[in-house]
């Protein structure tokens, strides 16, 4: 069947038994209240998405699924021919629009969504360039940075905590236009063995970012951490310092990764799920060749503070 064509990450969702707890946490991370039910949280950023992080009441704090959205109600349609997949049903909560429903081989839930309200987009922009030593953009003007929430653009990616990671990925690139950025390997002889792969949208020429999805083994089960985007590397500083003056769990951060080069800052949130803020990451294109990375955890930091050893759990 031909694959279905993802626009981009729409939220991940998450159980947690507070949710006045949750949203304190989310609006110094950034994000803002779009709704609010007794039983819901539906957080947004400064994009016209209507939510990109979902909070359900429920006693056990736990990570519940990642969604997508599309272009089409064709494509749309699409997804629900996907083996095992319900049919298109409408979707209940706020901001509405349609939903196909599905579950990956490791038993992740995957949504395919089209067609929820949107909200009035809020642009930040820097009254500011940055100076670098080779080249000034900054003439007669200031940096005016304070230490506050950082506004969080949108979401970027996930990271699926799977027992296999092969099949996962298969499932994913037979039925999604995804293709694999790089891997993540242990050693082996004669080839690497496969540990997590970075997939993105295959888009051919256009570039896009690094990767939407990364797919880890691991003995754990759920989601290793949701990453935001903010504006740059002072908007991550920025709101490192904020978090931080809150009294807010860090995780590790900041720093700039080896794989995709992002610029990273990770927090748990009150629930022990981990959360990044990025910037500044790799945009590639169908010539990029990916890396088969073999190599210590030590070394998937370039800068900045190494994640601790229960990161690489
Ligand atoms: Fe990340």
């Amino acid at each position: 069947m031909e694959r279905v064509r993802l626009k981009w990450v729409a939220y991940t969702a998450y159980q947690a038994p507070d949710l006045d707890v949750m949203e304190r946490f989310l609006v110094d991370f950034g994000m803002m209240r779009s709704a609010r039910t007794d039983t819901g949280l539906f957080m947004r950023g400064t994009g016209e998405a209507h939510h990109i992080h979902v909070t359900r009441l429920g006693d056990e704090p736990k990570f519940l699924g990642g969604a997508f959205t599309v272009e089409s109600r064709d494509e749309l349609e699409k997804a629900a021919r996907i083996p095992g997949a319900t049919a298109v049903e409408p979707i209940l909560d706020p901001g509405g629009g349609f939903r196909v429903t599905l579950t990956t081989p490791n038993g992740h839930s995957i949504w395919i969504e089209h067609g929820a309200a949107k909200v009035a987009a809020q642009p930040i922009r820097r009254s500011y360039r940055m100076n670098f030593a080779s080249e000034h953009l900054r003439f007669n003007g200031t940096v005016r940075q304070r230490a506050e929430a950082t506004p969080v653009l949108r979401i970027g990616h996930f990271v699926l905590w799977v027992k296999d990671v092969v099949a996962e990925v298969d499932w994913f690139r037979k039925y999604f236009r995804l293709v694999p950025s790089d891997y993540i390997c242990a050693p082996g002889d004669p080839d690497p063995i496969i540990k997590g792969t970075f997939l993105r949208y295959d888009e051919g020429k256009e570039y896009v970012e690094h990767h939407c999805i990364l797919v880890n083994e691991s003995k754990n089960f759920g989601c290793h951490h949701s990453s935001y985007e903010v504006l740059d590397l002072d908007a991550v500083i920025a709101g490192h310092e904020h978090l931080a003056s809150k009294g807010w769990k860090l995780d590790a951060g900041y720093g700039r990764h080896y794989l995709g080069s992002l610029i990273y800052d990770y927090w748990l949130d009150p629930f022990g799920n981990r959360i990044e803020h990025y910037t500044d990451t790799d945009l590639v294109n169908d010539e990029y060749e990916p890396v088969y990375f073999v190599g210590q955890a030590h070394e998937t930091t370039q800068w900045g503070m190494a994640p601790p050893p229960s990161f690489f759990d």
